[in-house]
């Protein structure tokens, strides 16, 4: 799939089947992970965690929906969730998050992946969270966002999205 091609078809995708990602593709998407720009370059204070472990998914989608008594999984059942966390202080940090996990988002739907992007349960939970005692970082590293990826359940066909632009 070319480039221009990954772009028109990617789309968040919030329906996976049960189909697990292959540890090729996982591969395939931690590369692109390690492309992505970060700010002054401080790869050293960032962390990505692979979570393929699904009774884990289950257990922080249970632990945002038991905490703010949410009525649906706000991780959608998916096999793989992919936690970037970083030690920054700074908004950098987001953009750093953006930076990597669109990277992965793309990587995915270039292998025919479903991916979505996940800000509120991370940003929401916050530090105090039962499930980052389980992630394994290092002391001072917080979870940031994440992405989640999956076979989806439908063909992927991105959707037409303006964004008001003016020139100068
Ligand atoms: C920074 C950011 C945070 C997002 N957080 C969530 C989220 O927590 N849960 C979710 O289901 N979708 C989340 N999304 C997905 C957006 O809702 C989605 O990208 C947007 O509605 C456009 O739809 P599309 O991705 O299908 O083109 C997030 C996207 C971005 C860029």
């Amino acid at each position: 799939m070319n480039f221009y091609e990954v772009l028109e078809k990617r789309v968040s995708t919030r329906n996976f089947t049960d189909q697990k990602i292959s540890e090729e593709d996982v591969k395939v998407l931690l590369d692109a992970a390690y492309k992505a720009p970060i700010a002054h370059g401080l790869y050293d204070e960032c962390r990505i965690t692979v979570i393929r472990d699904k009774s884990l998914i289950e257990e922080i989608s249970k632990e945002y929906k038991e905490t703010f008594n949410k009525d649906h999984d706000s991780l959608y059942g998916a096999p793989l969730f992919i936690i970037f966390s970083s030690s920054k202080d700074s908004d950098a940090k987001y953009a750093d998050a953006g930076c990597v996990l669109e990277n992965i988002s793309l990587a995915a739907t270039s292998l025919n992946l479903g991916s979505c992007y996940i800000r509120g349960l991370i940003e929401n939970l916050g530090k105090d969270a039962k499930y980052i005692d389980k992630l394994n970082l290092d002391d001072g590293f917080y979870p940031v966002n994440g992405i989640i990826i999956g076979h989806s359940k439908v063909e992927l066909k991105g959707k037409e999205h303006k964004i008001n632009t003016n020139f100068i």
